[in-house]
């Protein structure tokens, strides 16, 4: 049963849980100072690991209750969230539709439109992120019943409360012994449920953690605010009041506010900074784990520069999957490329 569940056993009837992802994750220390830590969430499934994993869990416990026939999301073209809905839509037998925009190719977005690909996905490039919102917001799939529509990395309540949950996973290692209560846990930011699931849940928890978001994605799109402070407080609000409706006697405290960093942003999303390819040297050469340019390697910056200045143990929680390739399933169905996409995996 995960920890959520056994702390608040009134939550079981209303917050399905596939128990897809292969809990719980590792913790390890960084050096032998005791100073730096690490939060293996790039190892929650057996063949691909990182945080939509996670949140998947819950997710496909809506899919299962409300007996859903087909998948649609939308991400840039070399989306991990995409990537782990193929993943989960195969293992539970259900057609998968992901509609992508353009991100600064590499050879992580190619392996990944692959790996979708080889999971049997429909993958329709849509141009722009605006393009593909508008496709994704107006789709004439939304008129039939059984669909069930997933905002991009995986974003919605199901999820923060899968963050929720890790919260008290981390809390049930602490207890154990594994590691010291973390004075601050680093996090990168796209979609936000992770951010808003830990701050929730490391308060839900007892923990006097500080939750640390490093903001790798656009603050806003266009004049529409996208990763801001107020857009990741507004997910936690609402998973506050749902517990508040359905944990016995409520909450004792007010809904937290997050704590969003500007600062490793850097270019644009996707766009690689000179803090994190020497974060990701360090990871490499020091520790040999895996990180890149988008999202972890930007948060390890700041883990680098959190830990030199803090009185205490600092834990980095990573997101980015780090198993092989090549251990995916193959569908028995698979869907051509559409030209574009075709060319971006020949360029
Ligand atoms: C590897 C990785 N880390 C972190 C994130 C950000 O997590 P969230 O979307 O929950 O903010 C994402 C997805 O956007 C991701 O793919």
């Amino acid at each position: 049963m995960r920890p959520l569940f056994a702390r608040y056993p009134s939550l079981t009837d209303v917050l399905p849980c596939a128990e897809f992802a292969d809990l719980p994750t590792p913790v390890a220390a960084l050096g032998n100072d005791g100073r730096g830590w690490i939060k293996r969430d790039d190892l929650t499934h057996p063949v691909y690991g990182g945080n939509k994993i996670r949140k998947l869990e819950f997710i496909i416990g809506e899919w299962r209750q409300q007996q859903v026939r087909e998948v649609i999301t939308f991400g840039a073209t070399g989306t991990n969230a995409g990537l782990a809905t193929a993943l989960a839509c195969q293992q539970e037998g259900i057609p998968c539709r992901v509609l992508l925009f353009d991100q600064p190719v590499s050879a992580t977005v190619r392996a990944n439109l692959q790996a979708m690909q080889q999971l049997g996905a429909r993958l329709d490039y849509c141009g722009s992120l605006f393009q593909t919102a508008l496709r994704y917001y107006l789709h004439p799939l939304r008129l039939q019943r059984g669909r069930y529509f997933l905002f991009a990395g995986c974003a919605n309540p199901a999820a923060t409360f899968a963050y929720v949950n890790a919260a008290f996973e981390l809390k049930a290692q602490i207890d154990d012994g594994v590691l010291p209560e973390p004075v601050e846990i680093v996090v990168p930011v796209g979609s936000s449920s992770t951010l808003a699931g830990l701050t929730l849940g490391c308060r839900l928890a007892g923990l006097k953690t500080a939750v640390i978001g490093v903001r790798v994605a656009p603050s806003h799109l266009g004049l529409i605010p996208a990763c801001t402070p107020a857009t990741v407080f507004s997910q936690i609000r609402t998973a506050h009041a749902f517990l508040n409706r359905h944990i016995h006697g409520g909450l004792s405290f007010p809904a937290p506010r997050p704590i969003l960093l500007d600062d490793y942003y850097g270019p644009g999303y996707g766009e690689s900074t000179p803090e994190a390819l020497s974060a990701i040297g360090l990871f490499a050469e020091q520790h040999g784990i895996k990180l890149e340019q988008t999202y972890s390697g930007k948060a390890a910056a700041c883990f680098i520069d959190r830990m030199r200045n803090s009185a205490g143990p600092v834990l980095f929680w990573n997101t980015f999957n780090s198993r092989p390739a090549g251990n995916l399933p193959t569908a028995a169905v698979r869907y051509p490329l559409s030209p574009p996409l075709a060319r971006l995996l020949d360029a």
